[in-house]
């Protein structure tokens, strides 16, 4: 039998990405709108434990669709993953009388709710929220795709001090264990070279393809780089490249943490809107321990369990267009 629900819990947890406000306001709409009351829970997990709870009524999330960030803050926190956070968790909810929860994060944070529903019975669903589109079970993240114009933009930027100087830029882009921010931005800034975990990097071939260019007359270029590929860092592959071929004068650029802030592009706002929405109407129809995502534009359930195990793929077929196409 499905239990009636009456407060539903929401957080924000592991890194935060744009669009995260977005899908806080869809919940927060969604459940008034279903007589149900919402709690903000304050830094994830974290907030959990310390008992950091605000009541969240439709007016609270007015004016947030747009802004970058989360309101409710975010965390990443180890104490969850002991029996004594787990615990002291599970008496606050107790006491507070929330008797569901919606988290927006990364496997980090499905992980843990999965844990928590085995232990303690309590109803989770999940939403995908990191810039890094590295989850299965649903073909875009919340934040993705504006971290994508955020890179784009920089590197065209580049482009124009590369351009009129003659130089070489390896460019650093975020994907600590993925490639794909710098997969999808590196064919929309036409870069020579795209780098990336998935694939092994030979500096030899990168190399090659550096005097290809610059025999036919390429005088700059622009090399994306993913902050986890094998063969290292921007700097250290810049490094590795001037050892061996100097013709190129070479600058390093590291985008960094402005790839996660920002105001959510329209298609994050809309994918942020839509996964809100159904993740109360899952919560209210009985699902639980599922990520909610969208797969080939149809609502997609995947059991955090599923959604842990595996990995988006990256589709190598992407990245030999992009080669070919930075001939
Ligand atoms: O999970 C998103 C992500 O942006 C990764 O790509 C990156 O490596 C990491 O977070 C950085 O995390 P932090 O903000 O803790 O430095």
């Amino acid at each position: 039998m499905i239990k009636k629900l009456n407060k539903i819990g929401v957080l924000t947890s592991g890194g935060d990405a744009p669009g995260m406000n977005a899908a806080i306001r869809a919940v927060v709409r969604t459940a008034v709108y279903n007589h149900l009351e919402v709690i903000g829970i304050k830094s994830g997990y974290d907030g959990l434990i310390r008992n950091e709870f605000i009541k969240l009524k439709n007016y609270s999330v007015s004016d947030i669709i747009q802004k970058g960030g989360t309101i409710i803050k975010s965390a990443r926190c180890e104490e969850f993953k002991t029996a004594e956070g787990m615990q002291q968790a599970y008496s606050n909810l107790k006491n507070e009388g929330i008797d569901s929860i919606v988290v927006i994060g990364g496997d980090g944070t499905f992980s843990g709710a999965n844990e928590f529903d085995r232990i303690y019975d309590f109803p989770i669903v999940g939403l995908p929220g990191t810039i890094d589109n590295d989850l299965f079970g649903t073909d875009f993240t919340i934040g993705y795709d504006t971290a994508l114009n955020t890179v784009v933009e920089a590197i065209d930027k580049i482009r124009d001090t590369a351009y009129s100087h003659n130089r070489l830029f390896f460019i650093e882009v975020m994907g600590r264990d993925a490639g794909f921010i710098a997969l999808r931005s590196g064919i929309a800034g036409g870069a020579e070279d795209i780098l990336i975990p998935e694939t092994k990097t030979h500096i030899e071939d990168l190399i090659h393809k550096l005097e290809y260019d610059w025999r036919h007359n390429k005088k700059s270029g622009i090399v994306i780089v993913a902050e986890g590929d094998d063969a290292g860092g921007a700097y250290e592959i810049a490094r590795r490249v001037n050892e061996k071929f100097t013709n190129y004068k070479t600058r390093v650029t590291i985008l960094g943490h402005v790839q996660r802030g920002g105001s959510p592009s329209c298609m994050d706002r809309v994918l942020a809107s839509t996964l809100g929405y159904e993740s109360v109407k899952a919560l209210i129809n009985g699902k639980r321990s599922v990520m909610v995502g969208q797969v080939n534009k149809k609502i997609a359930f995947t059991p955090f369990a599923e959604a842990i195990k595996h990995h988006q793929k990256i589709d190598e077929n992407m990245l030999e267009m992009a080669r070919i196409l930075a001939l």
